[in-house]
């Protein structure tokens, strides 16, 4: 898709971090947007700054776990703009962070539950619609390098993004006769919120089974503050779609990154691939020694409890980074 004037953007998620860097992005180049979101506060203030840029915008306060209400949202935006959008935006997640050994039913339900499941209620909402409309149209779903690997503390964020990598493949390949096109983005740190995510974690599923409070928030959100901008993120996004690029990678060296999580499984096929990854492996984590003091920006989680077990879960072995230093003597 090359042409987004007078087109219609659904962007969950879209007030704050990447879905609000979208927002700008997408109306800039013409589209009316309509910005799905959990927290009331962050709409009201997209809200208006869009309303003082002129931008066509309406809000919906949606919880996209529930289904129901994402109909009705759907519902809404065929009634405002005469018919359902051309471009879905699936933006919204959230994430938090804690031995896999150490999760709950919950942290899976709440993690997947919007990370994969919202998105699998966005399409059956939205494709077919945008298919009986008859027009063009484009999906672009932000998951995450974290879906191509798994990570001792990320286990439900990690898990929900693979999934969410693999199912934008199915569909990019079932709606090409439609002509609707499919980008699935996959950055690695974004300037973004999202270390406030948990802030929107449902009471019903409050029971976690990792370490987070103030101090675990903060320690994130110094992480974040370091990602790429959202508006820098949305513009390669669009420049993809424009492209009808599937896979969006946009951060440094990911080839060499790639290449690395791939071979893991590619080198297992024979007997010296399997020598040839020891080796590798070996090399690695010398490497991350070496540089794990000045370079890693997990070396204080450790002391924040950042990624750690909930603290009355006394079987759970502190969590530390590979090649981290040895912890201090205790008194
Ligand atoms: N921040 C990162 O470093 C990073 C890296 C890779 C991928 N991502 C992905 O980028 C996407 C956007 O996240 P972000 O970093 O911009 O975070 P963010 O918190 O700034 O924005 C996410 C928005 O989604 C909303 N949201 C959360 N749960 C929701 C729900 N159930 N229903 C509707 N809206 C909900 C939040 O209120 C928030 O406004 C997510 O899918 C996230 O997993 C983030």
């Amino acid at each position: 898709m090359k042409d987004f004037k007078d087109k219609v953007a659904f962007i969950t998620g879209g007030a704050s971090g990447a879905g609000l860097g979208q927002a700008k992005v997408f109306s800039e180049a013409g589209c009316k947007i309509v910005i799905a979101d959990i927290r009331q506060d962050h709409l009201d203030e997209a809200k208006a700054y869009f309303k003082e840029k002129n931008v066509d915008i309406h809000t919906i306060k949606l919880d996209i776990t529930d289904r129901k209400a994402y109909a009705a949202a759907a519902d809404e935006v065929e009634k405002v703009f005469g018919g359902p959008p051309q471009l879905l935006f699936n933006t919204a997640g959230v994430n938090t962070f804690g031995p896999a050994e150490a999760s709950t039913y919950e942290d899976f339900d709440w993690v997947m539950g919007v990370c994969l499941g919202g998105v699998v209620n966005g399409m059956i909402t939205f494709v077919p619609r945008m298919i009986k409309s008859g027009r063009p149209g484009y999906i672009a779903t932000t998951s995450s390098l974290g879906g191509f690997m798994g990570g001792a503390t990320t286990a439900p964020y990690s898990a929900a993004k693979a999934a969410v990598n693999n199912l934008m493949e199915s569909y990019s390949q079932a709606l090409r006769p439609y002509n609707i096109g499919v980008s699935v983005l996959c950055p690695g740190n974004i300037k973004s919120n999202i270390a406030e995510a948990v802030y929107t974690r449902p009471k019903n599923l409050e029971n976690t089974g990792y370490n987070v409070n103030e101090k675990t928030i903060n320690f994130l959100r110094n992480i974040h503050a370091q990602g790429i901008d959202p508006i820098e993120l949305a513009q390669i996004l669009k420049k993809a779609i424009e492209d009808e690029q599937l896979y969006v990678l946009p951060f440094p060296n990911a080839e060499d990154m790639l290449r690395n999580i791939f071979d893991r499984v590619i080198d297992n096929c024979s007997p010296e691939g399997k020598i040839r990854q020891q080796e590798k492996m070996k090399k690695m984590m010398e490497e991350m020694a070496k540089n794990a003091p000045k370079d890693n920006p997990y070396q204080n989680s450790e002391d924040v409890g950042f990624a750690q077990a909930r603290q009355d879960l006394g079987w759970v072995k502190p969590f530390r980074m590979p090649g981290a230093p040895p912890p201090p003597p205790k008194d």
